[in-house]
């Protein structure tokens, strides 16, 4: 029982107790006086029917009977049909308690109902929103792809251009016309790179999925990174069991972990450990695990972290994670991220196994 229930229910026996003291404590009084005091019960006996419904109002009119009975006997001094009478008008007592009490639980149960009509209506009102968001993001996935496609071509000569022009602004020792040359490239690949991550994003092609194996796809994937962690003072810690193929496309998967490392490395700018491992999941599943030390994501951001363009990074698309996410989902596998802000991060991805092989036990390597 709640602290509020408990203090109801002190009050209620208080009540009942209090009105019960002036009955007893006055036996010499008028009978009027009494069938006032009688009806003070009416009080303790609504509210418990209120605080605690049927089960309540029974309970203390029950509770009131019983101790407001011995009294009329001990006003009258023998049971006649005057006492009679009077118990069967205490009798109200119990009528009122248990219909106040009836009443106070139906109106709960149609409470409960129409909460419970009303966050259904918010859940399909959600999916709606959902589902319209997911019809224009996959629109607007399909115009960028086109328009990204369109600014590739003269971004590749813009690029070119500035590269020879560079060269020979080097040979002729312009200094100025070297640093701007060099602000032209690095904005073209900036703008390169924004233009790749929708693409990667909008990409329509389906997956081509099929027995893969997983550790392979991660010793590959770690063979690329290795020097960039270097470069970033991050050790690997790979610690990968042999488990059964997964049913996966090796390159989009391979894109998906690449996207999580990089962030597991750039959020670690002292340094650190950046673990990685591979296992058998539960429910035919492997479960690849990356941990990292670095700032954490904080409470705010954290539901926002896979919605494309949402960037905390000087330079960052805000695709990566939205690539991830949209790779992850269309292997029916599951992405979950846990941070702690100046800790680290975790994200945990459930991969379904080839099923020809979910059978087969994993055995450490
Ligand atoms: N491991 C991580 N540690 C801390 N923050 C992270 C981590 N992974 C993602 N984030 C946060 O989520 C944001 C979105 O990540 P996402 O990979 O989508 O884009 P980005 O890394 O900012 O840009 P890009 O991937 O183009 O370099 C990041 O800007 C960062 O704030
Ligand atoms: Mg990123």
């Amino acid at each position: 029982m709640t602290n509020k229930g408990k203090g109801n229910l002190t009050l209620v026996l208080v009540l009942i107790l209090g009105v019960t003291g002036l009955h007893y404590g006055t036996t010499k009084s008028p009978w009027a006086i009494h069938d006032f005091y009688r009806r003070l019960y009416y009080i303790p006996i609504i509210l418990a029917a209120f605080h605690f419904k049927l089960r309540g109002g029974f309970m203390a009119s029950a509770l009131v009977m019983f101790l407001y009975a011995p009294h009329l006997l001990l006003y009258f001094g023998r049971l006649d049909i005057t006492v009679i009478n009077q118990l069967l008008e205490a009798g109200m007592f119990m009528v009122v308690g248990v219909i106040t009490g009836y009443l106070a639980e139906e109106s709960y149960r149609r409470e409960l109902q129409l909460q419970r009509q009303l966050s259904q209506l918010m859940k399909m009102d959600l999916l709606e929103r959902k589902l319209r968001q997911s019809e224009r993001l996959a629109s607007l996935g399909q115009l960028a792809s086109g328009i990204a496609h369109e600014i590739r071509n003269p971004l590749g000569i813009i690029k070119t251009i500035s590269q020879t022009l560079h060269q020979e602004a080097l040979e002729a020792g312009e200094d100025s016309l070297t640093e701007g040359l060099h602000i032209i490239e690095s904005e073209t690949d900036r703008a390169n790179k924004v233009i790749k991550g929708m693409l990667d994003f909008a990409r329509p092609e389906p997956l081509h999925l099929k027995p893969t194996n997983g550790e392979q796809v991660l010793h590959e994937l770690l063979t690329v990174l290795r020097s960039l962690a270097k470069q970033h003072q991050v050790e690997i810690d790979s610690r990968l069991q042999s488990v059964p193929p997964l049913q996966a496309d090796a390159d989009r998967l391979k894109q998906a972990l690449m996207n999580l490392m990089l962030n597991g490395i750039q959020s670690m700018e002292q340094g650190g450990t950046l673990a990685l491992s591979l296992e058998k999941g539960t429910d035919s599943m492997a479960l690849i695990t990356i941990t990292d030390q670095g700032q954490g994501i904080d409470k705010e951001s954290l539901p926002h972290i896979f919605d494309p363009f949402f960037t905390t990074k000087e330079g960052g698309t805000g695709l990566g994670l939205s690539v991830t996410h949209r790779i992850i989902e269309e292997h029916r596998g599951t992405i979950d991220v846990t941070s702690e802000p100046g800790k680290g991060t975790t994200f945990k991805l459930h991969l379904p196994l080839a099923q020809n092989h979910i059978e087969e036990a994993p055995h450490e390597t």
